[in-house]
């Protein structure tokens, strides 16, 4: 990876500094760093049995569109299935406490991703109940977050330049300290942190390099897909269904995501539940997108995106 000049600082939850604002990311660097950590296996434990994780989850996806996408009984039983056998050691746990406790619309996020990319997978990944390690990335995606202030986190007015920069880093920040967490840069956890806004096109970002990973693709779709039906703090009311599935769309139109994901998307919002094969996108767009959105917006309304 090419050297990154950090501009905030990336900690741990509990305030471990691994790297100052300032200092630059290399190969040597993260080599050092994943030296100085205790080559300590790390006790796992079922995310599913984590506090309130399970009911949370479950009330998370009662709600429309999830009760749409997650009718089928027999899928619903078989994702349960694999969700049950997903295991984290504290570190994840402790973040999605925290969250949960502190920004639960973060909270709501990682475990709606993390059961929406295990659907997706079970489409796309072929074996996918045999490779549960390589698809659970749904809780850990955001990790990064923890490294972000929770006042920009949940600002509900424009971010300055200045605080969007910040809330870029979790991406670099997330990647670091999973990888410092798992002893191992490679780890698709710690590059899924990292990559899930790079775009095929490469207009995403940290480093706006053209994104071909099928598990990166998945999680940047559905990480999309999940920001559009939810409200959020810049943005009270939420896309309609149709409008954000339009909105994805029009992302694998511009050639900014794959249309595997999309489709399969598509596929699991009708109520037939087609084939993937059989699913066609309509390239129609009659949503409307909701008012006062402030997401892309600036403090001084410039536009990025
Ligand atoms: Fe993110
Ligand atoms: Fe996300």
């Amino acid at each position: 990876m090419d050297p990154i000049k950090l501009f905030y600082p990336i900690k741990t939850l509990d305030g471990k500094l691994l790297l100052p604002a300032g200092s630059e990311l290399n190969d040597e660097s993260l080599r050092e760093l994943l030296a100085s950590n205790r080559p300590v296996k790390l006790k796992t434990y079922p995310l599913l049995d984590h506090g309130s994780v399970k009911i949370d989850l479950f009330d998370f996806l009662d709600n429309a569109p999830y009760n749409i996408i997650f009718a089928d009984s027999d899928c619903l039983a078989e994702i349960l299935d694999v969700m049950k056998s997903i295991r984290f050691g504290a570190p994840v746990l402790e973040v999605l406490d925290f969250f949960k406790h502190h920004d639960v619309s973060t909270y709501r996020h990682m475990l709606t991703i993390f059961a929406l990319t295990i659907l997706i997978a079970r489409d796309l990944v072929p074996n996918y109940r045999k490779r549960v390690s390589e698809i659970a990335y749904g809780p850990t995606h955001d990790f990064g977050k923890i490294c972000v202030p929770l006042d920009i986190l949940k600002k509900d007015n424009p971010l300055t330049r200045e605080e969007l920069n910040y809330l870029k880093h979790h991406t670099i920040s997330g990647y670091v300290l999973l990888s410092y967490y798992f002893r191992d840069p490679r780890s698709i956890a710690a590059m899924v942190a990292r990559d899930h806004h790079e775009r095929m096109n490469a207009s995403g970002y940290p480093r706006g390099i053209s994104q071909q990973d099928l598990m990166v693709e998945i999680v940047a779709v559905c990480d999309v897909y999940d920001a559009l039906i939810s409200a959020r703090p810049y943005r009270p009311v939420s896309y309609d269904n149709r409008t954000a599935l339009e909105l994805l769309t029009s992302m694998a139109e511009k050639g900014e995501v794959g249309w595997r994901v999309v489709k399969s998307l598509i596929a699991h919002n009708r109520s037939s539940k087609p084939q993937l094969a059989d699913t066609i996108a309509s390239r129609e767009k009659r949503g409307t997108p909701p008012a006062d959105n402030l997401y892309g917006k600036l403090s001084d309304d410039e536009l990025v995106r």
